[in-house]
C-alpha cells in the first residue's frame, strides 16, 4: 500500500504575531509544497527520510521515541533545528482523528520544496500532508475542516502557542483573509501580487518567537496590546486595498506592518538589510513574513520584480513565489 499527499507552504502578507492574539491576518498559499509518501515498511519501526534536509529518522512505534541516526531526540535533549520536523510527523501519525494508529512499520518520504525555518510554513505543510497521506493510508475519511483543525492541534502540541493560520492556508490554498471567528475566507485580489522572497541564513524558531512576544506583552501590556491592535487595523485596511487594487497603499501598509513587527522585537539586522534594499530597488512594500527572528522577508514590487530579485540575490538567497490556488491534494 502506498499513500501520497501534498500541501503548499504559505506567505503571510499581513498579521503575523497579532493573529496569535485574535487579530485578522492575510496570507497566500505559495507554489512550493511538501510532498509526503507513506509505504508499508519492512520492520516494526517508522522510517522517515527528508533528503532535502539530510534528515533520516526512526520513530519507535511502541515508545514513540525518535532517533536520528545514532542520537536519541529525547524531550530533554536539544534538537537540531531540521530534525525537529520529525516531531510534527510523529504527532501527526498518532492523532486519534485518523481513526487508526501505526501498528506496523512504515517508510515515509518527505520531498520538500519549501526552505525550512524560512517563515514559509514548512512545518504546517509537512503536518497537513502527513495527516492527509496517513488518512489515505488508513482508508479513513477526513474532511478538510477536520484536517485543518487536527494539523493545528499538532502544531500546538509540538510548538506550544500557535494560531491556526498556517495550517488553514496550507489545507485550503488560495488567498485568505483569516479571522478566528470565520476561519479562512478566500479573497479576490484586484491586483497582481508578484512577491519576491529573500531569506536569511538564520532559521527562525516560531515557537520561541511567539513566546518572546508573549513575554514582551506581559512585561509592557499597555504598550504592546495597542501595537497588536494597530496591526489588526493595518490588516483590515490592507484587505480593502487588495480587493480595490490600490497598489501603492498595499505597499505602504506592508511598510507600516513591518515597523510594528520591529516594535515587537522580531526583526533582525539581516532581515532589515533585505527589507530596505528591496525598497531602494523599487519595491512598493517590504516586510518580514512569518515569525521573524531570521527566516524570510517579502517584497511587493509590481513592475520591478526583476530589479528587486537581482538586488536581493546580490545580498542573500532570494526567489520569486507565485500564489497556489491548490491547497492539500491527496
Ligand atoms: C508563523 O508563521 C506566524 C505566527 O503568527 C505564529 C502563528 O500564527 O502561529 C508568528
Amino acid at each position: 500500500m502506498t499513500a501520497r499527499a501534498s500541501a503548499p507552504g504559505k506567505a503571510i502578507l499581513f498579521g503575523e504575531h497579532s493573529v496569535v492574539y485574535g487579530k485578522p491576518a492575510i496570507a497566500v498559499a505559495v507554489d512550493k509544497r511538501a510532498n509526503v509518501t507513506i509505504r508499508e515498511g519492512n520492520d516494526d519501526s517508522i522510517h522517515v527520510k527528508i533528503p532535502e534536509l539530510d534528515v533520516y529518522g526512526v520513530i519507535d512505534i511502541e515508545t514513540g521515541l525518535i532517533s536520528l541516526e545514532n542520537d536519541i531526540l529525547g524531550q530533554e535533549n536539544p534538537d537540531t533545528f531540521d530534525a525537529g520536523i520529525l516531531k510534527f510527523i510523529k504527532s501527526a501519525l498518532f492523532r486519534t482523528e485518523l481513526g487508526s494508529s501505526p501498528d506496523h512499520g512504515m517508510d515515509i518520504t518527505v520531498d520538500l520544496e519549501i526552505p525550512i525555518g524560512a517563515g514559509l510554513g514548512s512545518s504546517a505543510a509537512i503536518t497537513v500532508a502527513t495527516l492527509a497521506a496517513a488518512a489515505r493510508y488508513y482508508h479513513h475519511d477526513l474532511s478538510l475542516e477536520t484536517l485543518a483543525l487536527t494539523a493545528h492541534q499538532v502544531e500546538l502540541e509540538v510548538q506550544g502557542a500557535a494560531s491556526p493560520l498556517d495550517t488553514t492556508v496550507s489545507t485550503h490554498g488560495g488567498f485568505l483573509y483569516f479571522t478566528h471567528e470565520s476561519g479562512g475566507v478566500k479573497i479576490k485580489p484586484a491586483l497582481e501580487m508578484p512577491l519576491v522572497v529573500g531569506y536569511t541564513s538564520q532559521p527562525g524558531n516560531t515557537g520561541l518567537l511567539v513566546q518572546q512576544v508573549r513575554k514582551l506583552c506581559n512585561d509592557h501590556p499597555t504598550i504592546i496590546k495597542p501595537i497588536i491592535g494597530l496591526m489588526g487595523n493595518v490588516t483590515n485596511h490592507a484587505r480593502e486595498s487588495i480587493t480595490h487594487g490600490e497598489e501603492e497603499r498595499v505597499g505602504e501598509l506592508m511598510n507600516i506592518n513591518q515597523g510594528l513587527l520591529d516594535a515587537l522585537g522580531v526583526n533582525t539586522d539581516e532581515l532589515s538589510r533585505l527589507i530596505y534594499h528591496a525598497r531602494s530597488a523599487g519595491a512598493l512594500g517590504s516586510k518580514l513574513t512569518g515569525a521573524g527572528g531570521g527566516g524570510s522577508m517579502i517584497a511587493y514590487c509590481p513592475g520591478k520584480t526583476r530589479e528587486v530579485l537581482e538586488e536581493l540575490q546580490s545580498i542573500d538567497n532570494a526567489f520569486l513565489v507565485g500564489m497556489s490556488r491548490k491547497g492539500v491534494t491527496w
